[in-house]
Protein backbone atom coordinates (compact mmCIF):
# COMPACT_ATOMS: atom_id res chain seq x y z
CA UNK A 1 0.00 0.00 0.00
CA UNK A 2 1.23 3.71 -0.59
CA UNK A 3 0.56 6.30 1.88
CA UNK A 4 -1.00 9.40 0.35
CA UNK A 5 -2.96 12.40 1.89
CA UNK A 6 -5.65 14.30 0.00
CA UNK A 7 -6.71 17.33 0.96
CA UNK A 8 -10.83 17.29 0.17
CA UNK A 9 -12.80 20.26 -1.56
CA UNK A 10 -14.23 21.23 2.19
CA UNK A 11 -9.77 21.58 3.01
CA UNK A 12 -10.09 18.73 5.22
CA UNK A 13 -6.49 16.20 5.29
CA UNK A 14 -7.30 12.74 5.19
CA UNK A 15 -4.51 9.63 5.24
CA UNK A 16 -5.08 7.26 2.46
CA UNK A 17 -3.46 4.19 2.03
CA UNK A 18 -3.55 3.24 -1.87
CA UNK A 19 -3.84 0.26 -3.63
CA UNK A 20 -0.47 0.47 -6.24
CA UNK A 21 -2.48 -1.50 -8.61
CA UNK A 22 -5.49 1.06 -8.74
CA UNK A 23 -5.33 4.61 -10.39
CA UNK A 24 -5.56 7.98 -8.20
CA UNK A 25 -8.93 8.35 -9.24
CA UNK A 26 -9.97 5.02 -7.97
CA UNK A 27 -7.75 4.98 -4.60
CA UNK A 28 -10.02 8.38 -3.48
CA UNK A 29 -13.01 7.30 -4.28
CA UNK A 30 -12.66 3.55 -2.50
CA UNK A 31 -11.11 5.64 0.74
CA UNK A 32 -14.77 6.86 1.00
CA UNK A 33 -13.57 10.54 -0.32
CA UNK A 34 -15.64 12.99 -2.01
CA UNK A 35 -14.75 15.34 -4.49
CA UNK A 36 -14.57 12.84 -7.35
CA UNK A 37 -16.89 12.47 -10.04
CA UNK A 38 -15.11 10.32 -13.04
CA UNK A 39 -18.02 10.73 -15.31
CA UNK A 40 -16.23 8.88 -18.05
CA UNK A 41 -15.41 5.99 -15.82
CA UNK A 42 -11.62 6.52 -16.01
CA UNK A 43 -11.46 6.92 -20.10
CA UNK A 44 -9.48 10.68 -19.73
CA UNK A 45 -12.77 11.83 -21.61
CA UNK A 46 -14.59 14.15 -18.97
CA UNK A 47 -11.55 16.01 -16.61
CA UNK A 48 -14.03 15.67 -13.44
CA UNK A 49 -11.74 13.58 -12.14
CA UNK A 50 -8.98 16.64 -12.20
CA UNK A 51 -6.67 16.96 -9.00
CA UNK A 52 -3.55 18.88 -7.64
CA UNK A 53 -0.84 16.79 -6.73
CA UNK A 54 2.65 18.07 -4.65
CA UNK A 55 6.02 18.90 -6.05
CA UNK A 56 7.45 15.10 -5.01
CA UNK A 57 4.54 13.56 -6.94
CA UNK A 58 5.11 15.81 -10.25
CA UNK A 59 8.63 14.66 -10.09
CA UNK A 60 8.22 11.79 -9.99
CA UNK A 61 5.11 10.88 -12.62
CA UNK A 62 5.28 11.35 -16.18
CA UNK A 63 4.27 14.16 -17.62
CA UNK A 64 0.62 14.18 -18.96
CA UNK A 65 0.72 13.29 -22.48
CA UNK A 66 -1.14 15.65 -25.26
CA UNK A 67 -4.54 14.03 -24.73
CA UNK A 68 -4.78 14.30 -20.81
CA UNK A 69 -2.96 18.00 -21.62
CA UNK A 70 -5.88 19.07 -23.67
CA UNK A 71 -8.60 17.27 -21.11
CA UNK A 72 -7.20 19.44 -18.67
CA UNK A 73 -8.22 22.50 -20.44
CA UNK A 74 -12.09 21.58 -19.82
CA UNK A 75 -11.77 20.71 -16.31
CA UNK A 76 -14.26 23.14 -13.91
CA UNK A 77 -10.96 24.62 -11.72
CA UNK A 78 -8.24 25.93 -14.20
CA UNK A 79 -5.84 23.30 -14.39
CA UNK A 80 -2.21 24.67 -13.02
CA UNK A 81 1.28 23.07 -13.74
CA UNK A 82 0.27 20.65 -10.73
CA UNK A 83 -2.98 19.19 -12.62
CA UNK A 84 -3.43 16.01 -13.44
CA UNK A 85 -6.37 13.39 -14.54
CA UNK A 86 -6.62 11.12 -11.31
CA UNK A 87 -7.70 8.53 -14.00
CA UNK A 88 -4.80 8.26 -15.71
CA UNK A 89 -2.37 8.42 -12.99
CA UNK A 90 -1.50 4.58 -11.00
CA UNK A 91 -0.57 5.00 -7.65
CA UNK A 92 2.16 2.84 -8.21
CA UNK A 93 3.87 5.86 -9.71
CA UNK A 94 3.22 7.94 -6.92
CA UNK A 95 6.20 8.80 -3.98
CA UNK A 96 5.13 7.63 -0.62
CA UNK A 97 3.37 10.60 1.30
CA UNK A 98 2.34 12.19 -1.95
CA UNK A 99 -0.25 15.08 -0.84
CA UNK A 100 -3.14 15.19 -3.53
CA UNK A 101 -5.56 18.06 -3.45
CA UNK A 102 -9.02 18.09 -4.91
CA UNK A 103 -10.41 21.16 -6.64
CA UNK A 104 -13.47 22.90 -5.15
CA UNK A 105 -15.98 21.04 -7.76
CA UNK A 106 -15.75 19.11 -10.94
CA UNK A 107 -18.76 20.27 -12.27
S1 LIG B 1 -12.53 9.83 -15.01
FE1 LIG B 1 -13.02 10.93 -16.81
S2 LIG B 1 -11.16 11.91 -17.30
FE2 LIG B 1 -10.69 10.79 -15.53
Amino acid sequence: MTKLTVITPAGESRAVEADPSTSLMEAIRDAGIDGIVAECGGTAACATCHVFVDEAAQAALEPADEHEEGMLEFAAVEATAASRLSCQVRVADLPEGAVVTLPDTQL
